[in-house]
C-alpha cells in the first residue's frame, strides 16, 4: 500500500520525481544513466555539501564503521572515507556498485528493505543514507528498512537518513514509523521555507 496523501496542511511536493512515477530504481539507473550520474559535477557538489552535513549530524570518532545505503557511485562516501570513517557500500544496483569497487570501497549488493537476511550477523557503529530513501513507496517497506537498520546498529550508535518525502505528511509518517521500531527520531530541516534547497535529515539513535 502506497502512502496516502489525502487533503493536508505543509508542504508538499507539486512536481513528479522518477522515484514515483517509475517501479524501482532499476528502471530509471540505466547504464547510460549510472554513467551519467556519476560523471556529473553537480550531482557530486551536491552529494558531497549533504554527505559533510551528515558527519556533522553523526558526531562519531574517527575510524566508526559506516554502512552507506544507496551508495551509488560511492559521492557521498568519499566524504566519509576522507573524513577518516570505514565505509561499506551498499546499492541494488551492480553497475553503480562498480563505480565504488573501481575507487576502493567495500560494496554489498543488496536491497536496504532486507539488512537483517544480508548482515545476519555483523554490527556497524554507524548508518547513514543521501538521497536514495525516496525509493522506498509503502509504509511497509520503511518498517523493513527501519527494522534492518535497529538489526545491523551497534547498541546506543547513530543513523542518519536524508532523502526526499513527496509532503510533510509523509515525512512525519516515516518519523513515525521509526520510533515505533524503538529509535529516538530527531528531524532536521535545512532551509525549511525554500522547496528548491529544502534538505530534510532524519536523525536515529538506536537506545
Ligand atoms: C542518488 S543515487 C546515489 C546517492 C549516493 N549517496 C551517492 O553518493 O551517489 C541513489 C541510489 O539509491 C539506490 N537505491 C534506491 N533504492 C534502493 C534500495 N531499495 N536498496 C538499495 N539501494 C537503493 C539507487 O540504486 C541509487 O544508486
Amino acid at each position: 500500500m502506497r502512502f496516502k496523501i489525502k487533503k493536508q496542511k505543509g508542504w508538499k511536493v507539486k512536481n513528479s520525481r522518477p522515484e514515483e512515477y517509475l517501479l524501482s530504481p532499476k528502471s530509471y539507473y540505466t547504464k547510460d544513466e549510472v554513467e551519467k550520474y556519476s560523471r556529473s559535477t553537480g550531482m557530486r557538489k551536491a552529494q558531497q555539501k549533504i554527505a559533510l552535513r551528515v558527519l556533522e549530524l553523526l558526531d562519531i570518532p574517527e575510524s566508526s564503521n559506516i554502512l552507506d545505503l544507496g551508495a551509488g557511485p560511492g559521492l557521498t562516501a568519499e566524504v566519509y572515507r576522507d573524513a577518516g570513517y570505514i565505509i561499506t557500500c551498499l546499492d541494488t544496483i551492480p553497475e553503480m556498485l562498480e563505480k565504488a569497487k573501481e575507487k576502493g570501497f567495500e560494496y554489498v549488493e543488496g536491497d536496504m528493505t532486507n539488512l537483517k537476511q544480508i548482515f545476519p550477523k555483523r554490527k556497524f557503529d554507524a548508518v547513514v543514507s543521501v538521497s536514495a530513501v525516496q525509493w522506498l513507496k509503502t509504509p511497509e517497506e520503511i518498517k523493513s528498512l527501519a527494522e534492518g537498520i535497529n538489526h545491523v546498529l551497534k547498541k546506543g550508535s547513530p543513523a542518519v537518513i536524508q532523502f526526499y518525502p513527496r509532503s510533510e505528511r509523509e515525512l512525519n509518517a516515516t518519523a513515525g514509523i521509526f520510533k515505533k521500531v524503538g529509535f529516538s527520531v530527531e528531524v532536521i530541516t535545512d532551509n525549511p521555507a525554500n522547496p528548491k534547497k529544502r534538505t530534510i535529515f532524519l536523525v536515529l539513535k538506536k537506545s
